[in-house]
């Protein structure tokens, strides 16, 4: 890998999953346990906004509870030492990759860690419950919703996500099931720009056949494997 220096990392929910977060498409994922259509789309908050509520009350008090595992340290780790351009592109709403120290990451996908406020448009950091309509801390109204991109929502920071596949020599996709678009059509635009493509992940996604290389396993296994190769 004489010619790396620009490295985009697509993670997903498969490298959160051994830190005891549940996954969505798994047996007994998330998605199994709910419908999409109840707690992840603007139809669904605007029907029943406490079950939308209650539902990112309990997943942010969840991910409080849960640590970073060795494939978040190992990002982390890549972060500290690779000094040609990274970005790590998280569809993740929680904060492992901050939390094992990793700087340079792109919630694609919101935070649960945010709340955002629908009258004022100011995002604040929330680590509390929702459901009892609390003010903004910015306008005092209570319209706060769940930081999270829902389907039918774009997907944050498009922009500067293409322009690093743009530079990129590498990228290297990370438990995620390709499932869901724009972050599923990655592969495809690295591709046809020339960018080498690696997938890291417990079984084949559903665009697997488009990387170059892909490595089966899991991820506390497979990405400090590869970031040890990386940096050596
Ligand atoms: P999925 O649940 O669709 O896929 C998780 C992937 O991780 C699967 O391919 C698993 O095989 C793999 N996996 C599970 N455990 C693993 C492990 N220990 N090591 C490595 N891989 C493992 O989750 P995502 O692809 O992240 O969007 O889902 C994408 C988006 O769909 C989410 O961001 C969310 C969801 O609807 C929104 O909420 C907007
Ligand atoms: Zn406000």
């Amino acid at each position: 890998m004489a010619d790396l220096r620009n490295i985009v990392i697509l993670t997903g929910a498969g490298i959160s999953a051994e830190s005891g977060i549940d996954t969505f498409r798994s047996e007994g994922g998330l998605w199994e346990q709910h419908r999409v259509e109840d707690v992840a789309t603007p139809e669904g908050f605007a029907r029943d906004p406490d079950l939308v509520l209650r539902f990112y009350d309990m997943r942010r008090e969840a991910i409080q509870t849960k640590l970073p595992n060795p494939a978040h340290e190992a990002l982390a780790r890549l972060d500290a030492e690779w000094d040609g351009e990274l970005l790590i592109v998280t569809q993740n709403v929680d904060d492992l990759h901050e939390r094992a120290g990793a700087k340079r990451v792109l919630h694609m996908h919101g935070t649960h860690l945010n709340a955002w406020c629908t009258a004022c448009d100011v995002r604040t950091p929330w680590t509390g419950p929702l459901i009892d309509r609390p003010p903004c801390p910015c306008c005092g109204e209570s319209a706060l919703r769940p930081d999270v991109v829902w389907f039918g929502e774009m997907p944050y920071e498009m922009e500067r996500i293409y322009a690093a596949i743009r530079r990129a020599d590498l990228f290297v996709s990370i438990g995620t099931s390709g499932a869901v678009y724009p972050a599923a059509g990655f592969v495809r635009d690295a591709r046809n720009l020339g960018v080498q493509t690696l997938e890291l992940n417990l079984e084949r996604s559903e665009g697997s056949h488009r990387f170059h290389e892909t490595r089966l396993g899991r991820a506390s296994e497979l990405v400090p494997a590869w970031v040890g190769q990386v940096l050596s």
